[in-house]
């Protein structure tokens, strides 16, 4: 063969490998799961939710939330200053979450989890537990909640501020 042609050759070989370990690069940290779901009332959004909800995202290629309705929040004894439509708003602007539908009772899960074929549901580990009747629907996954922070905490601060302030 021609030397130029040989080089040709060569380049074209080292390129077709470089290709396949690429292939298999992106195979080995593909997403492993498709849709994730979680549940919560997000009220006040904060640094918990946020890195809950990212961490849940990246478990797999979406995510949807089941956001608690008010009405379901009187059902769960909390108090949320934020109305549904809001939280339902706020939370439809972060690039992670994907969609958001409503929360309105404890039994949904198992529907919903089927309805939206979700493979994974992720909650903050202070549900541990709670949920793993629906491991034979889905992977269910516990992620670690982020310390010295809740909805009620953020609400409780505020409030003592705006009073010391006033
Ligand atoms: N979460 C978390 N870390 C926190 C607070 C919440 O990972 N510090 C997670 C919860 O485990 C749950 C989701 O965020 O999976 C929604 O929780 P939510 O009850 O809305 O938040 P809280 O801040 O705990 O609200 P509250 O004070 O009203 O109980």
């Amino acid at each position: 063969m021609h030397k130029a042609g040989k080089g040709i050759w060569c380049t074209m070989l080292r390129m077709s490998k470089m290709g396949r370990a690429r292939t298999r690069k992106t195979k080995q940290t593909a997403k492993t799961y498709g849709t994730v779901i979680t549940y919560g009332t997000f009220d006040v959004l904060h640094i918990g939710h946020i890195r809950l909800l990212k961490r849940a995202r990246a478990l797999g290629s979406s995510l949807i939330v089941g956001l608690s309705t008010d009405a379901f929040n009187v059902l769960k004894h909390k108090e949320a200053l934020q109305p549904y439509k809001e939280r339902k708003a706020i939370l439809e602007s972060l690039r992670f979450v994907d969609k958001v539908i409503p929360e309105d009772s404890w039994e949904q899960k198992k529907l919903d989890v089927k309805k939206y074929g979700a493979a994974v549901l992720a909650m903050g580990s202070d549900w541990k537990g709670k949920f793993d009747d629906l491991k034979k629907y889905c992977r269910i996954v516990y992620l670690p909640r982020t310390k010295n922070i809740s909805s009620t905490g953020v609400k409780k601060h505020a409030a003592t501020k705006y009073i010391r302030n006033a």
